[in-house]
């Protein structure tokens, strides 16, 4: 999707902190016109003092990107993650401030994927507590009794990018696998030969239990004494996710008791965690949240977020924003044109409409009913606030609507109407409605149709002059001689009746400005019944 950046004359100063990887800084500092200032182990005030005149910031996981921050940094559009998990990014507060909040979902799926096979294989096979007891000069061959991983059940929580990479390698293993995840179709699951069930079922019969999710109000905790008793005694936990969706305290507990077997931890719910009752456990092993950390991801992560946050600040391109919907670049292409139409018509419904606004209605018949009109709906709202609305983008445009309680619904007809697409804007206020449609030419010039029920066909570009009169002789002679008299330039006119000697409207084209005693003197003049300039 694109939007509206407001480039700085001056270079466009891209922050990059928590040692990304140098091809990242590479990339930014080749692209023309923008500059990386890299400075890692910031405390909070150093970054907040350096976020202050930058137009991008690039973090991993350990800088803290605050409301606090963002209120600090006025040029700041885009906060990039190089990385998965978004959860030191106060992303509400971005959001209302229409700062973009991107991540690199893939870069490191298979790194992590890796990690968690290599952690189910060590707790199998006891590798580290192995190679410790050699380290400490002994031999204790008989200690270290292992299990296979073949024929055993995985039970996945979270089949997504990194759950389904797991679930191959593990059936690659000769495992059978079954997982947990609310939003994945059974279909998405047979094709990786996983078995999808609810918790309850999978509890008791996993060998092994996997965590796939993210951090969420309903994974917080998840794994705690109560689900840990309905698991299978002698069950092994890996969690290479998040820390905080496993409850270090129950399962230290069940560790000690032996309900769990063995657990291996990537992530811990306080990080960096250098001392832990877990660590004093045999059965218990655990890395400082290495999932990520191969090369091969984190230079993946680098170049893919350095990439992301030039294209937005140069081409207003969105990727794999969390705040903000992306367009993949070919669905853009079709849809740009509308999206300048829908913003437009947002903007024209808005000067037109008197009152507080409690309802946006947009209508989308014919082949643009086809597609994902997601986009299309952000770019109207954002239009339909540009004027009641100082910092409107794409990013917190629908977050301002709910906000202030203001409804946006949508609608949807694939039938044909007199135009092959037409999108219709209608705004409900406390003193009435206002209803726009509006159209591309040669699938790309936008254009009014009708306003409030009057056909007309207007270029909707620049300033509008709107009026509406009595439709008697002698009225248009009269504007365009008092337009004339101010210097104000027709480009065009258009006129839509409703029957001779009823109402009309007109729309004038007009290449300036109309001062605004001079749309005084319109209102004034006879049969007018309202008289509105706009600027689209
Ligand atoms: P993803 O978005 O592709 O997958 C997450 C899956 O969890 C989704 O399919 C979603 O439907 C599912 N889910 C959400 N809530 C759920 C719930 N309550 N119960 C069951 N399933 C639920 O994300 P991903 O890229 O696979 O990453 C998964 C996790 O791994 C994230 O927490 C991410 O931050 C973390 N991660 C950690 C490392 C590391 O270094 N240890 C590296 C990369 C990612
Ligand atoms: C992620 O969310 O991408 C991983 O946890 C790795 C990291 O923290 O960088």
């Amino acid at each position: 999707m694109t939007s509206q950046v407001d480039l700085p004359v001056s270079r466009i100063r891209v922050l990059v902190t928590d040692n990304l990887a140098q091809k990242g800084v590479d990339l930014v500092r080749q692209t023309p016109g923008f500059e990386a200032v890299v400075q890692n182990k910031l405390s909070p005030e150093a970054l907040k003092d350096l976020c202050r005149d930058a137009d991008a910031l690039i973090v991993r996981s350990a800088s803290r990107v605050t409301a606090d921050l963002l209120a600090a940094a006025p040029r700041l559009k885009v906060v990039g993650r190089a990385g998965v998990g978004v959860d030191n990014v106060d992303v509400e507060a971005a959001t209302a401030r229409g700062v973009v909040v991107m991540n690199t979902p893939g870069g490191n799926t298979i790194s992590a994927a890796e990690h968690t096979l290599s952690m189910l294989m060590s707790l199998a096979k006891h590798i580290p507590q192995a190679t410790a007891s050699m380290k400490s000069g002994k031999w204790e061959k008989g200690k270290f009794l292992s299990v296979e991983l073949s024929g055993k059940i995985l039970g996945i929580i979270g089949l997504g990018r990194i759950g389904s990479e797991v679930a191959r390698r593990a059936r690659g293993f000769n495992m059978r696998v079954l997982a947990y995840d609310p939003f994945i179709s059974a279909e998405a699951a047979q094709a990786l030969g996983v078995e999808l069930v609810d918790l309850p079922e999978l509890y008791p019969q996993a060998d092994f239990i996997t965590l796939h999710t993210p951090l969420t109000p309903e994974t917080r905790n998840l794994i705690a004494a109560p689900t840990i008793a309905q698991m299978k005694d002698g069950v092994r936990i890996v969690n290479c996710a998040r820390g905080g969706i496993v409850n270090e305290a129950d399962l230290h507990a069940a560790l000690v008791s032996g309900k769990v077997a063995g657990a291996a931890l990537d992530v811990f719910a306080q990080e960096p965690t250098t001392d832990s009752p877990l660590f004093a456990l045999p059965n218990f092993i655990s890395t400082p949240h290495l999932g990520a950390a191969s090369e091969e991801a984190q230079e993946a992560v680098a170049l893919e977020v350095a990439q992301q946050v030039i294209d937005y600040l140069q081409k207003g391109i969105i990727r794999n924003a969390i705040n903000a919907p992306s367009v993949p670049l070919e669905v853009l292409r079709t849809l740009q044109p509308y999206l300048t139409l829908g913003q437009k018509l947002g903007r024209l419904a808005s000067q037109l409409s008197e009152g507080r606004l409690k309802e946006i209605h947009l209508g989308y018949q014919g082949e643009i009913a086809s597609l994902d009109c997601v986009p299309l709906t952000v770019a109207t709202v954002k239009g339909v606030l540009d004027p009641i609305h100082d910092s409107v983008n794409m990013v917190n445009a629908m977050a301002i609507t709910k906000g202030r309680g203001i409804r946006v619904i949508e609608s949807k007809s694939t039938e044909a109407t007199d135009f092959a697409s037409l999108v219709t804007v209608t705004l409900q206020t406390d003193k009435g409605k206002t209803e726009t449609a509006g159209t591309l030419f040669s699938r790309q010039d936008p254009r009014v149709v009708d306003i409030d029920g009057f056909r007309l066909e207007a270029v909707l570009d620049g300033y509008l002059l709107i009026f509406s009169n009595l439709d008697v002789p002698g009225v248009i002679g009269r504007m365009g001689t008092l337009l004339g008299q101010n210097n104000v330039n027709i480009a065009g006119m258009q006129l839509g009746r409703e029957k001779r000697g009823g109402r009309a409207v007109s729309i004038l084209n007009v290449d300036d400005p109309i001062p605004a005693p001079v749309l005084d003197e319109i209102r004034r003049m006879p049969n007018i019944v309202y008289a509105k300039l706009v600027r689209v």
